[in-house]
């Protein structure tokens, strides 16, 4: 099988990847899950592993930025939306799209780091490909809350231009991802 990664703009590859998001997330196992009811942005550029049929095996979303870290404005790319096809499972793609969601934080010269959440039971899968805990607060808005404390999922964090922090308060300035 040949495959084909692509980073694509946000908002018009959706349409390929929604058949994926409906099969590995259908409203029934989201009900399930940690982060049920919260509200997620929109990623801005999508990784996409895609097989010679051009079905999407694996995706990847990679969100644009600009946070506070202890009050300081801080651009920092966010990476989410981590999901491969049940039958695609345990052949590495999901390691070569978060690799090639990172190379692409690195051509963006004004990234500083990355920034991932996670359900707990994912931690290992993502500190054995170069992520680290982060330790501090995290506060995000939600519809109708507004500015909320981000506790539901890990946060964890990657190096980009500069070494990422692991304790602090962290504001999202947005929607989380
Ligand atoms: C988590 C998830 C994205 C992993 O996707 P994947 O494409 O299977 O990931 P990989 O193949 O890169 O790695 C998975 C395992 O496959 C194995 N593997 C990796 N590369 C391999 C290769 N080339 N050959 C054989 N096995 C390989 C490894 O055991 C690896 O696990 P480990 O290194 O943590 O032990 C996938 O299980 C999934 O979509 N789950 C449901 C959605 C979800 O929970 N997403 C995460 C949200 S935070």
């Amino acid at each position: 099988m040949s495959i084909e990664i692509d980073v694509l703009n946000g908002d018009a590859s959706w349409t390929l990847v929604k058949p994926l998001y409906d099969a590995v997330w259908p409203p029934e196992v989201v009900a399930g899950l940690p982060w049920a009811g919260i509200t997620f942005a929109h990623a801005d550029l999508r990784v996409l592993v895609q097989d010679e049929t051009g079905d999407v095996l694996c995706h990847v979303g990679i969100y644009r930025r600009i946070v506070t870290w202890n009050g300081q404005k801080i651009n920092v790319g966010g990476i989410g939306g981590v999901l491969t096809r049940a039958e695609s499972r345990n052949r590495g793609l999901a390691t070569v799209a978060l690799n090639a969601a990172i190379q692409t934080l690195k051509h963006e010269d004004s990234v500083n780091f990355a920034m991932l959440f996670c359900a707990r039971d994912r931690i290992p899968f993502y500190t054995a490909r170069g992520f680290e805990a982060f330790d501090g607060d995290v506060y995000a808005e939600q519809p109708d809350k507004g500015r909320i404390r981000f506790d539901e999922l890990a946060a964890l964090v990657h190096d980009v231009k500069r070494t990422a922090p692991t304790r602090g308060t962290i504001d999202l300035c947005g929607l989380p991802w």
